[in-house]
């Protein structure tokens, strides 16, 4: 039986995260309502929810968390957790126009805090990311208590949101919890990102661009690692806490690209040098010794594992890689539930 006066409000759904975050949680928890509110942007693709669409504790809201009006209509009264993926979050994009990244990573998240605080939110979990700390040292790794200082437009939104929600709790007194999660990689990526591009160029036999001279480090967390992280984050984190949430494993782009060439047996000669991002940042590396600490959590599928898994997810859901990078994504799912 699902109790309306249990519910979870939960932004940015039909991404990559937040979806894997929905699947799990709507399974773990059949009585507790999970209310995905959503703008379905370019990266909100309702088939990544296909498994839960039609279950009773699962409720799907179009809408857009820089509206007002739409997350006052959608947010249930004391409802027992907000948790906000929500966002622009891609950093080329950012490079190539910052203005939506503000809109809906900054003024979206205020716009969540408002409406929270009035309707008595019992927790806010707002999903950061390592970015916020800038590009590390070698061998230096990003901290809880270290200053922020990001490089790109998108990690500065998402620092500037960062800042609104510790305010929300310094101010308001607000129960709120951020995590900072490193690259995450698994099914349902949009395949803008480095390793569904990779695995789908790869695929087809396609050159994969390497910006620069790819010796950039990236330290890779497996998506349902993070979910299971992000469940005990909200259930047992201290309030006003944030939370580091990464794979412990920094690689460098090339021999991540190395190794997916070799397990999808495809020549090196894929690999493209091109022009590097503008500002691009060499090194993040999360330590997350307070989660493991404080929550006992840390990742359990090493990154040779995961990428094995997620090379195979890919390969037998050639159609859904196909229908993300055609747009077909947008009315496929439409067309497909019409008729019911
Ligand atoms: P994504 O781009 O796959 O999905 C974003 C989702 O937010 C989409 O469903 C989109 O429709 C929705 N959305 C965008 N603007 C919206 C708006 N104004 N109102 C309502 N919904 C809106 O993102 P992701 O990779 O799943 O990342 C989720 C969160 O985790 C983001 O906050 C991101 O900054 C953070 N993060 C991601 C990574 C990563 O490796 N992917 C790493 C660290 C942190
Ligand atoms: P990306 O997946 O965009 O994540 P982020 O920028 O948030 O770390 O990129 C991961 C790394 O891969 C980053 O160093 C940029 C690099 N990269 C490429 O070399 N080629 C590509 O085509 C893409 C998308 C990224």
């Amino acid at each position: 039986m699902v109790r309306k006066d249990m519910s979870i409000f939960v932004t940015g759904g039909a991404g990559f995260i937040g979806s894997q975050f929905i699947r799990d949680r709507v399974a773990q928890n059949p009585d507790e309502l999970v209310i995905n509110f959503d703008a379905l942007t370019y990266a909100g693709n309702l088939e990544n929810l296909e498994s839960v669409a039609n279950l009773p504790n699962y409720r799907l809201v179009k809408g857009d968390i820089c509206d007002e009006q739409a997350v006052l209509a959608a947010m249930p009264d004391d409802c027992g957790a907000v948790v906000n993926f929500a966002a622009e979050s891609h950093v080329d994009r950012s490079i190539l126009s910052a203005k939506e990244f503000v809109k809906t990573n900054v003024l979206g998240t205020q716009t969540l805090l408002n409406i929270a605080r009035h309707k008595r939110v019992g927790r806010f979990l707002h999903i950061s990311t390592d970015e916020v700390g800038g590009s590390m040292e070698p061998n230096q790794w990003f901290t809880e208590d270290m200053p922020l200082n990001p490089s790109s437009p998108y990690a500065a939104s998402k620092t500037a949101a960062e800042h609104m929600v510790r305010a929300a709790a310094h101010t308001f007194g607000m129960d709120v919890l951020i995590t900072r999660t490193s690259n995450n990689y698994g099914p349902y990526q949009f395949p803008e990102k480095l390793l569904p591009l990779a695995i789908s160029n790869a695929m087809q036999g396609k050159p994969i661009p390497v910006y620069g001279d790819g010796l950039q480090e990236r330290d890779w967390i497996h998506v349902a690692d993070n979910t299971r992280a992000l469940m005990l984050v909200l259930s047992k984190g201290r309030p006003g806490e944030t939370y580091h949430i990464g794979g412990k494993n920094p690689l460098r782009n090339l021999d991540v690209l190395k190794v997916l060439l070799q397990i999808t047996g495809q020549p090196e000669s894929l690999l493209t040098h091109v022009t590097d991002r503008l500002g691009h940042d060499r090194r993040y590396a999360v330590d997350c010794s307070k989660t493991h600490r404080e929550l006992g959590w840390q990742p359990e599928i090493s990154f040779e594992e995961g990428l094995r898994s997620t090379i195979a997810w890919y390969q037998d859901h050639a159609e859904w890689v196909e229908r993300a990078k055609s747009g077909e994504y947008k009315t496929y799912y439409e067309r497909m539930y019409s008729g019911r």
